[in-house]
């Protein structure tokens, strides 16, 4: 269910099978190999295709450019491959390789902004390619906490890492006027309840005037397994899609991923963690709560407007989430 601008973000995320297409190989005999989940993002369009078919190429060239000798086998998330790479120190990395969109476009400044406090430390970029190197951290992400302990981790870093926004970035009060607008054009027949589509757009539209909507640089996908652990900090952020934003717009990714845990518990399981989340950010917990009622119904309008047949969990799960966090 993760989408572009990861909409809301929800990164569902794998490591990579080696066997498969699209493998290529340098002059020393070392062999990369797209892994498949890779090569099967083509299938989701030209422009995809096109960037699969270049990925090889493009892995060759910043392997050679930077002097980087691959170093394991390459996992991917929702839009990049992830190759470990050995740098001519020796010292340990990752190059990533990100499908050139507009979320992806200002991943560097972030990185480079947080100067690795808080943060993966970026290494080197290049833009153009959408390529980085970052310093490699460990496989393990915040999925192994318990789910509030995992809560309290990442609102510890939202000080970290939320600071004044950078003027190259896109400021999320355009991105929510342009959705509110979407959502006004929803049918009133619309497979959710009329009662939250109406108080997003009313929020929404609030919001989007407010002027602490922006002026914040945020990460815009801050999930659990964006957060890797780490040698020099315990756990370190990865992968913005950053935004010139309202810190907190972050909260929502925390409730929707993990969510099948709160079987049996829905209201008490989303209620505990965004409380935990509030509490521990220092959060107003009627901005952070407009927030998620805003996100998660933007989240089902693209389920039901992008989608030949929406996924019945997905429209469940927002609702939930939006319910809950109010009744
Ligand atoms: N610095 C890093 N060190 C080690 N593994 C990484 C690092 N960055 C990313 N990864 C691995 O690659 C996966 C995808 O990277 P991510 O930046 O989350 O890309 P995406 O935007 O596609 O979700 C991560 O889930 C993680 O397994
Ligand atoms: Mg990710």
């Amino acid at each position: 269910m993760a989408t572009s601008l990861s909409k809301t973000g929800s990164g569902v995320q794998a490591r990579g099978a080696i066997a498969g297409t699209g493998r290529t190989s340098w002059q020393d005999g070392t062999v990369f190999v797209l892994p498949d989940a890779v090569a099967a993002m083509a299938a989701r369009g030209p422009q995809w295709q096109a960037w699969v078919d270049r990925l090889p190429a493009i892995v060759a060239g910043q392997l050679r450019d930077w002097s980087l000798t691959p170093d394991g086998v390459p996992s991917h998330g929702f839009c990049s491959v992830v190759l470990p790479v050995r740098a001519d120190d020796g010292s340990a990395a990752v190059l990533k390789v990100a499908f050139p969109d507009d979320e992806s476009e200002h991943e560097h400044l972030a990185l480079r902004r947080w100067g690795g406090a808080g943060a993966v430390r970026l290494l080197r970029a290049d833009p153009h390619r959408r390529a980085m190197l970052l310093e490699r951290l460990h496989e393990r992400n915040l999925n192994e906490l318990w789910d509030i302990e995992a809560c309290e981790v990442v609102a510890g870093l939202y000080a970290r890492i939320h600071v004044a926004a950078l003027p190259q970035l896109r400021p999320l009060a355009g991105f929510i006027r342009e959705w509110t607008a979407e959502l006004r054009k929803l049918p009133r027949s619309a497979a959710v309840p009329r009662r939250l589509v109406e108080q997003a757009i009313s929020l929404g539209t609030d919001l989007a005037e407010d002027p602490a909507c922006g002026g914040t640089l945020i990460h815009g996908d801050l999930h659990y397994e964006n957060v890797l652990a780490a040698d020099r900090e315990p756990w370190l952020v990865i992968d913005p899609k950053p935004m010139s934003g309202d810190p907190h717009y972050e909260i929502a990714p925390m409730l929707f991923n993990r969510f099948d845990e709160l079987e049996g518990y829905v209201r008490e399981g989303v209620r505990r963690r965004f409380h935990t989340m509030v509490d521990a950010a220092g959060f107003d917990a009627d901005r952070a709560r407009a927030w998620v009622i805003v996100r998660m119904m933007h989240d089902a309008m693209w389920e039901l407007t992008e989608n030949d047949v929406p996924d019945a969990h997905h429209l469940t799960t927002c609702v939930a989430i939006a319910k809950a966090v109010q009744d």
